[in-house]
């Protein structure tokens, strides 16, 4: 029997990058995932909700793992609406968005735009928590402008059953700039009642090596793009090991071909699947040796003979890479 670890990693959502079919496959190929998060969901501005968004929570795309979907809602109607559909669809947790950074995103005063607003926050909560059934927790950054706007929602948060809360701690005018503010993180920690989780820039074991140094109590981590650049490190972070090379070129192959396979038959014509899957390697590509040159490959590849020329080309590198690194003579 495997051992239970320590710890919990949660896979983070990315928008067009861990569809269904992405984390379909990689809860099948890779695993070491407590909590996959859905990327959010929107009411439009007809009120309905896009049929694509629809499609990535059905529980029949998402079989075999522990799916959180997420809401970005700016009001309470749309808040309990948007819950509503998920619970109708079986989920008894949910996630809020109280961090997405873009501009397209914030000044509709969604995501990290709610930010420097806590009385709209606490009224949201207030008006929407005794309306649903299920539970909730909030994925944030420290604020929009400056992470002091944080310290103004902290309160409002502890007045709430809110199940757990997943900060990223950079402010969302910074976008993806800087480092994730530790100290605040830290601040945070000492005052907020919920179970806290931290998200950002976790690439390494010994980046989580050092965050655990740091955060000794905190037993929860998020991470995104190190995932989607290496999809074994959830495995690796709890159990310390990769497979030998060739099975890892096996698993690795394994993974895309699936992956291209499942949009093959979701998206119309090649363009589509093309853009799709260079989207993929745009993460993928850093398993590989070169990852510029491997990515380069894949981007120039001009229809789906050309490209799956270049996707045995990349896996060919990565064998030979491995075989050189592992000879004697190396
Ligand atoms: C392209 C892109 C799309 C994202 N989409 C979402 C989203 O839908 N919901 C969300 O909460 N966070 C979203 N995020 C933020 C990530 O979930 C995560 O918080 C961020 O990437 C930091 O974690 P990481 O350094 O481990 O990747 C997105 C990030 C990127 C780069």
């Amino acid at each position: 029997m495997q051992k239970e670890s320590s710890f919990k990693i949660y896979f983070a959502p990315l928008q067009e990058s861990t569809d269904y079919i992405y984390r379909s496959a990689h809860a099948k190929f890779f695993g070491g995932v407590d909590k996959y998060f859905a990327p959010y969901i929107v009411r439009q501005n007809d009120g309905t909700v896009k049929t694509s968004h629809l499609r990535d929570i059905k529980s029949e795309n998402n079989q075999g793992y522990l799916l959180i979907p997420q809401i970005l809602a700016g009001n309470s109607t749309d808040f309990i609406f948007l819950t509503k559909i998920l619970h109708d669809n079986g989920y008894n947790e949910i996630n809020w968005n109280l961090g997405c950074p873009y501009p397209m995103v914030t000044n509709k005063g969604l995501g990290s735009g709610l930010l420097p607003f806590p009385e709209r926050i606490k009224s949201i909560l207030e008006e929407a928590i005794p309306k649903i059934d299920c539970k909730i927790s909030v994925k944030m950054r420290t604020g929009l402008q400056s992470h002091d706007e944080i310290f103004q929602i902290i309160d409002i948060l502890n007045e709430f059953p809110l199940s757990e809360i997943i900060l990223h701690p950079r402010f969302g005018k910074q976008l993806y700039r800087g480092e994730p503010d530790e100290a605040v993180f830290a601040e945070v920690h000492k005052t907020l009642n919920h179970p806290l989780v931290y998200n950002g820039d976790i690439e390494s074991a010994e980046n989580l090596d050092r965050l655990n140094l740091l955060f000794g109590d905190i037993n929860t981590w998020m991470i995104g793009r190190g995932i989607l650049k290496n999809p074994f490190f959830p495995n690796l972070l709890k159990n310390g090991a990769t497979p030998e090379i060739e099975e890892k070129a096996i698993i690795l192959r394994n993974f895309h071909d699936e992956i291209i396979h499942k949009y093959s038959t979701l998206l119309c014509g090649s363009s589509h699947l093309l853009m799709r899957m260079e989207k993929f390697w745009s993460y993928f590509c850093f398993g590989f040796p070169d990852p510029h040159k491997t990515f380069k490959r894949i981007k120039k590849a001009s229809n789906l003979l050309k490209y799956e020329a270049a996707v045995n080309e990349n896996f060919q590198r990565l064998r030979n890479h491995e075989e050189d690194e592992c000879s004697p003579n190396s």
